[in-house]
């Protein structure tokens, strides 16, 4: 069972917490679920290259990662999602996988991985792997054989294609700039590659393909993982007229120049569905609830809708990326966005995250530059109290900000060197975890793969353990009041008035019900309690505000700049 949690006095401190009675109110919140752990589990993303370096060698490892689970349950994480950790020639940084299953050896063996999984069960903390199944690497056996002739057993195995009038076979682009098509010489046709021309997209429907990868999925669920995060699913198939894609009217070209086009003919084919209630079926014939998270990036309700399955035998946890590409701090727009997420998994269940290691790390998305930790604190508290599960982004409980390039020449990734100076690539906001102020962070004794930002002599896992104000035991402080409330864990979700400064909403179950009321603003904003019920009193259950114990329904709650107030309201 998991080992209960100890709220850190400095996190007692931080905050005023009243009328917790964390043990009554953590058998209210187990009795009220038969759901799956993904339901009430918070997830966290760690980049293994960057999280933490156990050989100092400058880049991270599975050692690194096994020997900071205290620290991940201290936090109180459930389960890691770990991004790809597999051999690889990195030039996607792991996202291009020349053997499925092994571990790469700059982060360690299957030993490592096999402790990994052990001591973090020691800890009930579960493993996810990220399965990237629309490409492999060049370097992959599977693509060598298939190029080696077009008579190759393995030939079909890969997207290959002839010409058109000496040119690529259709206008398609790679997600990272310019034609998705690259020249075979030795056997003079295209190979087709949504990505980098390093990473081939597999064929799908080809049968040997599915059952290669469906054993994959076998081979670390046997080995004790929880589930996958699925690497860009919605891009398993193309159009075999490989029609061209309509360009978009108007459309701005992209950071690299390309013209702007709608992927009509190679994103979210029907297709998909079939390959995603197979692999599910492969995850349902193990114990324990493995789960899917899928990094799907569909824009309508009705595709959301369709990832779960029409009989939910899909993908149990769709990614939407509502948050990841809202730039502003708005209580409307987030607003808008939590009524669609609602609309699209009334029936199944939500997933959100800020940040990760794609997008600019959402302290400096939020940030005003005057009010940054308050924002990532209010923000926090948002993802933590919404139905559905999180995902953290490692670092973000600190507060790191994103740590961009200086120069081209500094660049690792190697979009930001195509994109540069528009686009400076996804290394700033994969820098290495900050652990403590002694050199690069306490990441590792000789310099890490990406420097460190200068602000890691206060913003680091050491010095905010100590500050009873820090945005980390702030982290600690939610993740602990959403395990034992019931109605923050499971509830449903009821949105409040439209508010152009406080997001406001309701979280209920049959035996609880709490208030959440979030002032996006740098202004003090009045909260009309009446709104909720005219009954009795709300009580108190969590606020950043420093004087706040209960308040009459009849009343106006009053939330200083960036407030967060959780009140239980009475049943
Ligand atoms: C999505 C991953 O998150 C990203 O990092 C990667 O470059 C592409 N898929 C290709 O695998």
């Amino acid at each position: 069972m998991r080992q209960l949690f100890k709220m850190s006095a400095y996190a007692i401190l931080s905050c005023i917490v009243l009328n917790f009675s964390f043990d009554v109110q953590s058998a209210a919140a187990k009795s009220e679920s038969n759901a799956p752990w993904w339901k009430s589990a918070v997830f966290y993303e760690v980049y293994p290259r960057s999280f933490a370096d156990a050989k100092n060698t400058g880049t991270g490892n599975l050692a690194g990662i096994t020997s900071k689970l205290d620290y991940l349950q201290e936090l109180g994480v459930d389960a890691i999602w770990i991004t790809p950790c597999y051999p690889s020639p990195q030039v996607d940084f792991g996202y291009d996988i020349s053997d499925y299953c092994n571990i790469a050896p700059e982060y360690g063996t299957l030993e490592d991985f096999d402790k990994l999984v052990a001591e973090a069960k020691k800890r009930d903390i579960k493993i996810l792997m990220d399965f990237v199944m629309n490409h492999t690497s060049d370097k992959h056996p599977w693509f060598v054989e298939s190029a080696s002739s077009k008579n190759s057993p393995k030939r079909d195995w890969y997207i290959w294609r002839d010409g058109k009038n000496g040119e690529v076979p259709n206008n398609w682009q790679s997600i990272f700039g310019h034609s998705a098509w690259k020249l075979d010489p030795k056997t003079n046709q295209y190979y087709y590659h949504i990505f980098y021309t390093e990473q081939p997209d597999l064929n799908w429907r080809n049968k040997e393909v599915r059952k290669a990868m469906y054993d994959v999925a076998r081979f670390w669920l046997d080995r004790g993982v929880a589930g996958f995060r699925m690497d860009a699913v919605g891009v398993l198939f193309e159009d075999p007229a490989l029609k061209d894609n309509p360009l978009i009217k108007d459309g701005k070209p992209n950071a690299y120049g390309d013209p702007a086009m709608q992927n009509k003919y190679n994103d979210n084919l029907p297709e998909i569905h079939e390959v995603f209630r197979e692999l599910r079926s492969v995850l349902d014939s193990y114990p324990n609830n493995p789960v899917l998270i899928g990094e799907t990036t569909v824009k309508t309700e009705a595709e959301i809708k369709n990832l779960y399955g029409e009989k939910h035998d899909e993908i149990q946890l769709p990614m939407n990326f509502f948050f990841a590409y809202l730039n502003k701090l708005s209580a409307p727009d987030f607003r808008k966005r939590i009524e669609e997420a609602e609309k699209m998994s009334i029936s199944d269940w939500p997933l959100y995250f800020f940040s990760n290691h794609d997008e600019r790390r959402h302290y400096d998305r939020y940030g005003d530059n005057k009010h940054n930790d308050q924002i990532a604190k209010l923000t926090a508290a948002l993802l933590l109290t919404l139905r559905g599960s999180p995902i953290l982004y490692y670092g973000e409980e600190l507060g790191m900000k994103n740590n961009d390039p200086k120069s081209i020449e500094e660049v690792k990734d190697p979009i930001g060197k195509l994109g540069w100076p528009n686009f400076k690539g996804r290394d700033g906001e994969r820098t290495p975890m900050q652990w403590n102020a002694c050199k690069n962070a306490g990441f590792s004794d000789v310099d890490p793969w990406l420097p460190v930002p200068p602000s890691y002599v206060n913003c680091n896992v050491e010095s905010e353990r100590k500050d009873p104000d820090s945005i980390l035991n702030f982290y600690k402080t939610l993740i602990k009041l959403r395990r034992d409330n019931g109605a923050l864990s499971q509830g449903q979700l009821k949105l409040l008035d439209q508010d152009p400064h406080v997001l406001s909403y309701v979280r209920h179950t049959k035996k609880q019900e709490i208030l959440i009321c979030l002032n996006m603003s740098s202004e003090k904003q009045e909260f009309d309690l009446t709104k909720i019920s005219q009954k009795s009193s709300l009580k108190t259950l969590f606020t950043t505000m420093k004087d706040d114990q209960s308040h009459e329904l009849s009343s106006k709650l009053v939330l200083e700049p960036f407030a967060v107030y959780l009140g239980e309201i009475p049943k």
